[in-house]
Parts: C-alpha cells; sequence; structure tokens
C-alpha cells in the first residue's frame, strides 16, 4: 500500500532544517580545519554559527505553526504498530524540541551582542549570569542528545527503506510522486 506524503512545505521545511542543523554544528567542530580561513576568522565562524540557529528557531516555530493546521503524513500510517507509531512521535517530537532548546539556550548564554548575518545587532538578553551559566550547561550538553537523535532517526529512515523497503522515505523526499 502507498503510504501518504508529506506535502511539499514540509518536505521543504524538513530539509532546510536538517542541512541548516548539520551546517551549524559543523562550524565550531571544523572551525581550525577549515571554517576560520573561509570566514577569516573564529569570530566570523560564530556570528554565522548563531545566525543561521537563529534562522532554525524561526523556521521550527513557523514549521510547527504549519503542522498544527495539517496532519502530519506520520500520523496516517495504519500498517504500523501502535508502538512504532508511539515511537516515531516521541522521536519527532524530542527532535522538535531540541530544534527549539537550542539555538533558545544559546541566544540565552550570549554575554555580547552579535552581529545577525553581519546586518544587525542582537543581545545580549537581560538575564543574570547564574542564568546564562545554566543555559550554557544546556547548549553543551543537549548537543549530544541532539546528535543521538539525529544519527537514530537518519538510520531508522534509511531501514525503512532498505530493509523494510515501505515508502516512508519517499514520503520525504522531493521530487517524488
Ligand atoms: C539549532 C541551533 C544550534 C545548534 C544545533 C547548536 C549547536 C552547537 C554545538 C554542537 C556547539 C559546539 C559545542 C562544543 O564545542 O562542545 C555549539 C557551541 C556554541 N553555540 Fe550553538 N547551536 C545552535 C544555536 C546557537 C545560537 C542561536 C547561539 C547564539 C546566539 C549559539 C551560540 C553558541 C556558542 C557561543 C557556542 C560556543 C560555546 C563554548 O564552547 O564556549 N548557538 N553550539
Ligand atoms: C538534522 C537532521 C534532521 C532533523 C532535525 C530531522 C527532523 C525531523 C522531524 C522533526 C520529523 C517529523 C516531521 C513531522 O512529522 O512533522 C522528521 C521526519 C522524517 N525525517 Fe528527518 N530530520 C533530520 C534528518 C533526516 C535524515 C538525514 C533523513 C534520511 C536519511 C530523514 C528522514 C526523515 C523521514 C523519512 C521522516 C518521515 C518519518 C515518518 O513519516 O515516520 N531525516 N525529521
Amino acid at each position: 500500500m502507498q503510504l501518504p506524503r508529506y506535502t511539499a512545505t514540509q518536505i521543504g521545511f524538513h530539509w532546510i532544517s536538517a542541512l541548516l542543523v548539520l551546517l551549524i554544528i559543523a562550524l565550531p567542530y571544523g572551525s581550525g580545519l577549515i571554517f576560520e580561513s573561509l570566514l577569516g576568522g573564529r569570530g566570523e565562524v560564530f556570528t554565522l554559527h548563531k545566525s543561521l540557529g537563529v534562522a532554525v528557531l524561526v523556521l521550527t516555530v513557523l514549521r510547527l505553526c504549519y503542522r498544527g493546521r495539517k496532519v502530519p503524513a506520520q500520523a496516517l500510517k495504519p500498517e504500523e504498530s501502535i508502538a512504532q507509531q508511539r515511537a516515531a512521535k516521541v522521536g519527532h517530537g524530542l527532535l522538535y524540541l531540541l530544534l527549539l532548546v537550542m539555538p533558545i539556550s544559546g541566544l540565552m548564554f550570549g554575554s555580547r551582542p552579535f552581529s545577525l548575518f553581519w546586518l544587525v545587532e542582537i543581545g545580549p538578553l537581560p538575564l543574570s549570569s547564574d542564568v546564562r551559566g545554566i543555559a550554557k550547561e544546556v547548549h553543551l550538553i543537549s548537543q549530544y542528545l541532539l546528535f543521538a537523535l539525529i544519527l537514530g532517526h537518519a538510520a531508522i529512515a534509511l531501514w525503512h527503506h532498505y530493509v523494510r523497503r515501505d515508502d516512508v522515505l519517499k514520503g520525504m523526499l522531493p521530487f517524488l510522486r
């Protein structure tokens, strides 16, 4: 049976956000290797990290508003067991949570303003140094949960495609009808 597909808007949100998140993670880790020489210094690497992080926050809020009005394709797969449907719901819910927690905690812990895409200055938010300290811990620790979720999520998508040979991955791929 053909599984329902995500809409073009959902697919666009998904792959743009996924690409941005991978780049945001690559920037600090690949800073000395490649990005500092490409962008002209560590400060610029973090300007891009922070700016893309804010872009992901905006995209995620828009995506959740859109999702609230549109039944997600994932909820329309009758042949999946209840346990599988629940696991997918929890996994996707946690991914959305981290797409909010990572940029918000990042915005909270900065103590100096930063330049959003080198255009406008943002922050710092008026928070105590204790709150900043907690936000920084949250940012640095949550990254590992995000890595685990992304790896597990991509592995499950590939398992559906290559082992179970169903249409779950196809439902999220662009240019397929
Ligand atoms: C989806 C959004 C984001 C993700 C996935 C993300 C992820 C990360 C990761 C993986 C690191 C590297 C940590 C390490 O070296 O151990 C990091 C560091 C950092 N992030 Fe983000 N980040 C996001 C958004 C933001 C935003 C919006 C800001 C600020 C406006 C920000 C500010 C920082 C700073 C300043 C560091 C360096 C922390 C330090 O080592 O002192 N991030 N982030
Ligand atoms: C940073 C990386 C990624 C993030 C943050 C992410 C996030 C998400 C989220 C939140 C959903 C739920 C969409 C909804 O129902 O509203 C989703 C669905 C999906 N993602 Fe990802 N994703 C990422 C990478 C990937 C990759 C690399 C693949 C493929 C190898 C993939 C394949 C899928 C598929 C097939 C679905 C639909 C699952 C279903 O309907 O049960 N994603 N993703």
